[in-house]
């Protein structure tokens, strides 16, 4: 299997982390892969904001997800934004191009992470507290929280399930 196919087959959502630290330049080539996602109009919606350094912060955030008991234990965690400032009204069906972008942009992340030994979870439930993770890293109302992702070594292999690929998803014409 190439490299890639093999990457995003094994790749695995991952729920445990160990203390290791990881390093600033793992996470500055998750940023890079991020920005070379494919963008409508090329106009890279996105915005990160990375927490690495303020165990306290990724405490505090974690408390806003149901699944705090092992975001707590993130290394780091990767605020991912949509910035509204690249939202063009004359571009039709610019909001759900950006928002597609910003999937593209995060399985670009999550499948460098996974080739560097890193484990990584998007957590989407903590969508529903967008507000005070805006609030907590002091960030402006025009960038949308798309996701946060926890990133660290993983504690335990992830469960591995095999997908179901069936000819139900496609229609060939
Ligand atoms: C938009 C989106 C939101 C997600 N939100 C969460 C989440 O809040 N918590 C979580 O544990 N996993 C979350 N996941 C991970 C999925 O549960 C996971 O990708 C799926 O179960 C398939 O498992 P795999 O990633 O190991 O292949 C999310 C995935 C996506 C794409």
């Amino acid at each position: 299997m190439d490299s890639i196919m093999s990457h995003i087959v094994n790749r695995r959502s991952v729920r445990a982390y160990t203390a290791k630290k990881v390093d600033r330049n793992d996470i500055l080539t998750m940023l890079t892969a991020a920005s070379w996602a494919p963008s409508g109009n090329n106009l890279q919606p996105w915005k990160f904001c990375v927490i690495m350094e303020d165990a306290e912060l990724i405490k505090n955030l974690a408390s806003l997800t149901v699944y705090q008991n092992w975001v707590k234990d993130a290394a780091c965690l990767i605020a991912v934004f949509l910035d509204a400032r690249a939202l063009d009204n004359n571009i039709p069906d610019i909001y759900i191009k950006h928002v597609q972008a910003i999937g593209a942009a995060i399985q670009n992340m999550l499948l460098v992470a996974h080739g560097l030994g890193l484990g990584t979870c998007w957590i989407g439930e903590i969508l529903k507290n967008a507000d005070k993770v805006r609030d907590l890293l002091n960030i402006a109302a025009d960038l949308q929280l798309m996701a946060v992702l926890s990133v660290g070594y993983p504690g335990k292999d992830p469960k591995s399930r095999r997908k179901i690929v069936s000819e139900n998803i496609v229609g060939w014409f």
